[in-house]
């Protein structure tokens, strides 16, 4: 896959950001998550792929755009599959909050599970844990191992957690082992990329979310050096028909990160609201700037990409 492409699928993000970020705080979720996905869809016929949407806006008779098995791209280059999310975080946006992101991921054909819009318990953590945690093991014993590794207490490390119901049981665990908890509204994507990210003051995600958002994080991770891990929860008989359908066998398969991301994969996020790695776009008298990361596993490379959009040069902003 052509490196450069990846500067391609930035320009895509960042006009999704822009156009959702127009948005903010007005809490309308639909209006922002379709300004962002108009954007990101005709942005994305200028780049030269032959691409199909893999994790999408949900099925073709649900989404009329970015539908998943959408093909995209001008046709005219390498066969990619791509996941995204136009807007991670449309209800942090709606509401100004934090770390709302627009954000795709990118790799060869075959190269990233097609995940059924479900839930699936997570685990992520960085490059100093890769290989030491297990999501089979409960949530006690992975931050044992974390301590461990990073050589400090328990008490001295910070979970991250979707504040669900769902998730009473483990903040009991998480709270009785010692760590620190940060709870978060939502966003587990960019929850996932703080555990990797150094500094960010988080070691590792517990919990369940969306499993669409579980292979973009996976791809992020790929990229980041770090680890990730998947359990599918589906809700009902349904969607786990569209798993079996999807062609996932086994429904309580332990999703490592090469099972969901593998290859050589690209990362594209631009940030929305301002965030804990990104800042949100920001509308000047003469256009707009935007805060992107871009990264591919081949290379390990992180790109932090500080644009300036002058929209009298840019008339479709
Ligand atoms: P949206 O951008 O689709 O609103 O998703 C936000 C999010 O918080 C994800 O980051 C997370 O994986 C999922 O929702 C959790 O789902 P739920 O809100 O149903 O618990």
């Amino acid at each position: 896959m052509n490196r450069n492409l990846a500067m391609e699928f930035v320009r895509v993000t960042e006009m999704a950001a822009i156009a959702s970020a127009r948005l903010m705080g007005r809490g309308d979720e639909k209006a922002a998550d379709q300004a962002a996905v108009d954007a990101m869809r005709a942005m994305l016929d200028s780049v030269d792929c032959d691409a199909t949407v893999v994790i999408g806006e949900g099925e073709r008779d649900e989404a009329p755009m970015l539908y998943i098995g959408e093909k995209v791209g001008t046709m005219n280059g390498p066969k990619l599959e791509i996941a995204l999310d136009p807007l991670e975080g449309t209800t942090i946006c709606a509401t100004g909050g934090p770390n709302s992101i627009s954000v795709m991921a990118i790799a060869e054909a075959g190269g990233l599970l097609h995940a059924p819009d479900t839930y699936m318990q997570k685990i992520a953590v960085g490059k100093e844990c890769k290989g030491v945690v297990d999501i089979r093991q409960s949530a006690t014993e992975n931050l044992k191992r974390i301590a461990e590794v990073k050589k400090c207490r328990i008490q001295d490390l910070t979970a991250i957690i979707l504040d669900r119901p769902r998730h009473k049981d483990l903040l009991e665990e998480v709270r009785a082992s010692g760590a620190r908890i940060h709870l978060i509204g939502d966003g587990d994507v960019s929850a996932a990329i703080a555990t990797a990210t150094p500094d960010s003051g988080i070691d590792v995600l517990f919990g369940i979310g969306g499993a669409p958002e579980g292979v973009i994080a996976a791809a992020a991770l790929q990229c980041l050096g770090g680890d990730f891990q998947g359990i599918l929860k589906p809700r009902n008989q349904g969607e786990i028909e569209r798993a079996l359908k999807m062609g996932i066998d086994d429904i309580n398969r332990v999703f490592q990160i090469n099972d969901l991301a593998r290859g050589n994969v690209m990362f594209c996020a631009t940030g929305v609201t301002d965030g804990n790695f990104l800042d949100g776009v920001r509308f000047k008298s003469w256009g707009c700037t935007t805060h992107s990361l871009v990264m591919r596993s081949e290379s390990g490379t992180i790109r932090h990409i500080r644009a300036e959009h002058h929209f009298d040069k840019k008339p479709r902003y």
